[in-house]
């Protein structure tokens, strides 16, 4: 049985720029995030340059990866980057006392980092400590990083094998402040956040844009409080939001194997992205109506109990085709938002939380998320435009109401229009007439992913289980329409 449903794309009402860096990614030094997962060293029998996995690197470069947060996360506030330069075998051993406990040698540091980002292309965003470290610490690195003068540290990243400065595109003063980085309240870090900025100094042309380390879930004093107290040094401040499906830390819900009630309430939960965006943002467009400080969402994603038998501090899970919806659903918000959302990272990249890429030994397969974030690469840095959904049908079970889908559009760097649409109701198919205000649409032409089951999924022994399929469609009669199958993403062109 199909609803009808219309999208409208009002192609002659430009908005705001979608950033790209919305495409964002985080590598943390957590689990096998980066260890096993990115990095396997130089002398590794799995190929890679400079240490980095080809193969890895290879199917992240298809996905235009944009920025990459690094080194965390809790991870950042204990970490002190003169432990990470100089020749990996001489570098102190610590423990990662918030991910599992393990060792962390450090073979991964501030020039590793730089050759992952260059091998990418793509931005760099460095988190500071805050929480263990000092300004002078902080500011010694961004000195490390960006001075292109005779000093001592610059000389000594010179001698590290590094001549000249690198681009700090982004810095943070700190990590979830009111947690894991020291449990602060909003006011006292506002005060320590102007104080470390005002230290960390770089030469007029090498400034990064600064981040202060944000609010969570339903707390907004964070946005409120520092965007009316800090007026200088500041470019974002984060949130962090993750989407659990039972909403309860202590037991999360599986990535695999659950039933239609929690795909219900992932849906459910991931939606409310919106409205926090939405009263993060009335908090800001107050202190800071010329939007000079963007919302930087540097925290996103679904959160799962772990695999069972794995380390409970990796926080590895499979990643399904709900996955794949969750992501789609929230770009579909952060394009919405696009005038402040300027950036945001989805929790991780590689092997941790819901991550693009699953690594075992030598062999990777990519994630149902991973085929969802390539399906949108025409969104970065496109144009948004205005889209009316109209007769949108509700996915309902048990108490969970959610509208059936989710459209947003652009018109691309190519100069094409773009329309995303997600189908959440995981039982019935949506037919959806696509209108362009003003034109014709005539033609769609993109990509669908979908599956049979909620919780498809690729293993090591199916690793294309889940994938995209060719999608078209031609008007018939002067009228466009598509069919969205059940539990669908779909990103076309529209022409
Ligand atoms: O992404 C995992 C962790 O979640 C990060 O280290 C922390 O910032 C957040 O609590």
């Amino acid at each position: 049985v199909f609803a009808q449903v219309s999208v409208t794309i009002d192609a002659a009402k430009p908005g705001p720029v979608i950033n790209k860096n919305i495409y964002g990614q985080f590598a943390e030094h957590l689990g096998t995030g980066i260890y096993e997962g990115m990095w396997v060293g130089p002398e590794s029998s799995i190929p890679n340059t400079k240490g980095w996995r080809n193969d890895v690197i290879g199917a992240l470069k298809d996905l235009h990866v944009p920025l990459v947060r690094w080194p965390g996360g809790c991870f950042a506030d204990e970490y002190h980057w003169k432990d990470g330069i100089g020749p990996r075998d001489k570098r102190p051993v610590k423990v990662n006392t918030n991910w599992g406990g393990v060792e962390e040698n450090n073979a991964v540091g501030t020039h590793e980092f730089f050759d992952l980002a260059e091998l990418l292309g793509a931005e760099v965003y460095v988190n500071g400590n805050l929480g263990t470290g000092s300004n002078q610490e902080m500011s010694e690195w961004v000195e490390y990083m960006t001075s292109d003068s005779k000093s001592t540290l610059a000389e000594l990243r010179r001698k590290n094998g590094r001549d000249k400065p690198w681009k700090l595109d982004y810095f943070a003063i700190g990590n979830e402040a009111w947690g894991c980085g020291g449990n602060m309240t909003p006011e006292h870090y506002a005060n320590l956040y102007k104080n470390a900025a005002a230290f960390v100094r770089t030469p007029p042309n090498a400034k990064p844009k600064f981040i202060a380390s944000g609010g969570h879930d339903n707390d907004l004093r964070w946005s409120d409080v520092l965007s009316k107290q800090i007026k200088q040094n500041i470019d974002g401040i984060s949130f962090h939001y993750y989407t659990i499906p039972t909403g309860k830390w202590e037991v999360k819900g599986a990535a695999t194997g659950f039933k239609e009630d929690q795909w219900a309430s992932t849906m459910k939960n991931t939606l409310a992205m919106d409205k926090l965006i939405r009263q993060n943002t009335a908090l800001m467009d107050k202190n800071d109506p010329q939007k000079k400080i963007g919302l930087f969402v540097d925290e996103w994603g679904t959160w799962y109990d772990v695999e069972p038998g794995t380390n409970a501090g990796f926080l590895y899970q499979q990643n399904s085709l709900r996955d794949a919806v969750v992501a789609a659903l929230n770009f579909n918000i952060f394009h919405a938002h696009a005038d402040r959302v300027r950036m945001t990272n989805i929790a991780q990249m590689v092997n941790v939380l819901q991550a693009m890429i699953l690594t075992d030994k030598n062999r990777m397969i990519l994630t149902p998320t991973y085929h969802a974030f390539r399906m949108y690469v025409p969104f970065q840095d496109a144009t948004a435009l205005p889209v009316a959904i109209k007769n949108n049908g509700k996915y309902s079970a048990g108490n969970v109401v959610v509208p059936q889908v989710s459209a947003s559009a652009a018109r691309g760097k190519d100069g094409k229009v773009y329309l995303a649409l997600v189908n959440t109701n995981p039982n019935k198919a949506v037919e959806v007439t696509v209108n362009v205000a003003g034109s014709s649409a005539g033609k769609a032409v993109g990509q669908v992913l979908t599956a049979a089951a909620m919780d498809a999924h690729n293993t090591f022994a199916s690793p294309e289980a889940v994938k995209p399929a060719p999608f078209a469609a031609q008007a018939n009669g002067g009228k466009l329409t598509v069919q969205l199958p059940a539990k669908s993403v779909v990103v076309t062109s529209v022409e």
